[in-house]
């Protein structure tokens, strides 16, 4: 333990010195004026509402003057793995950026767990308080700000009745590892009891886990609520192979999976809530505010979403209330 805590201190070292270099000679602010702010971004895998998160982070920065050119981003993508999270923290630590920008729950927590003294900006994270990156949402307290992506839970299991209205039974799929998903499949389940509907679960470890978990309910449900969980985000495909088979109908947390393949969402626009955390960052680089009391903020606006092709494939009408959602192919 000491050995290792000896070579991060000359890590950290070795950084300073470096930074001190690229600076300008003999100052004694590392960050001397002219120097380009360094903006790290950790997200845990690649998938359509992260990807978009993450450009919005990107456009509003540059919008803000903060163009390619003139700051320094460094993007790492864990591709799914914990492993490089923990890697990914560690590199972040030592390279000192003026600001992380942390996209989905597990990212934010990695980053949050190893570093104290930098400030970091969440975005596409369900529940800032329940995943203890902040003391409270209204007042953080802790070097972590952000967007949420608190989809409205009811109103898409609601959606699942809608369009199923003898439904007796909804399957709930999510991976049980995930905090983001545990919170969201509680409210699942409590609407779902108020709706008198029995709730059948099927809890993932990895995507190697999620045909099979599949083929266990979707005989035996109406429809299935997936909410937006990282690890069966990304594999839609292998869900709805076996969920159409049955022809069940899946309802999800997030537009992107509805977009891969699954019947329908109520959405949080991720785009637009990349672009709020591009606008905290931007602040935080402009000196104008601390995460610590920068309260976390809600996301604007919902989109009914529903995937055309797949409705034809499960030969379900789409209800008149969603008319007017956004079909996709
Ligand atoms: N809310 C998830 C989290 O807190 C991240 C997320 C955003 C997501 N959009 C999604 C996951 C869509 C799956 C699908 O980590």
């Amino acid at each position: 333990m000491k050995q290792w805590m000896k070579y991060a201190a000359a890590a950290v070292l070795a950084a300073a010195a470096l930074t001190g270099m690229a600076g300008c000679g003999g100052s004694s602010d590392s960050k001397a004026d002219g120097a380009k702010k360094h903006v790290a971004v950790i997200q845990i895998m690649q998938h359509g509402s992260l990807d978009a998160a993450n450009q919005g982070v990107i456009d509003q920065l540059a919008k803000r003057g903060y163009t390619a050119d003139k700051i320094e981003i460094d993007q790492q993508n864990a591709q799914g793995d914990q492993s490089n999270l923990k890697n990914i923290a560690s590199r972040f630590k030592n390279a000192k950026p003026d600001v992380i920008i942390a996209i989905s729950t597990p990212a934010a927590q990695s980053v949050a767990n190893e570093i104290h003294d930098i400030p970091i900006v969440g975005v596409a994270i369900t529940d800032f308080e329940t995943a203890k990156l902040v003391k409270s949402n209204q007042k953080p307290e802790t070097n972590v700000t952000g967007v949420n992506d608190r989809g409205p839970v009811e109103e898409q299991v609601d959606m699942g009745l809608k369009f199923v209205p003898s439904a007796k039974k909804m399957g709930l799929m999510y991976c049980a590892s995930e905090v983001n998903s545990e919170i969201q499949a509680e409210q699942a389940r409590k609407h779902a009891a108020e709706l008198g509907l029995e709730v059948v679960e099927a809890t993932v470890a990895n995507v190697n886990d999620i045909q099979q978990a599949a083929e266990s309910i979707a005989g035996d449900v109406d429809f299935i609520y997936v909410p937006t969980d990282n690890v069966i985000a990304s594999s839609i495909p292998t869900l709805v192979k076996v969920t159409d088979g049955a022809k069940v109908p899946v309802f999800v947390g997030a537009d992107s999976m509805a977009r891969d393949g699954a019947l329908g969402s109520i959405s949080v626009d991720f785009y637009k809530t990349g672009i709020q955390a591009g606008d905290m960052a931007a602040d935080i680089l402009e000196g104008k505010g601390k995460p610590q009391d920068m309260p976390v903020q809600d996301p604007a606006d919902l989109t009914v979403i529903i995937n055309k092709t797949n409705a034809s494939i499960l030969g379900i009408e789409i209800p008149e209330e969603y008319k007017n959602a956004v079909f996709v192919d």
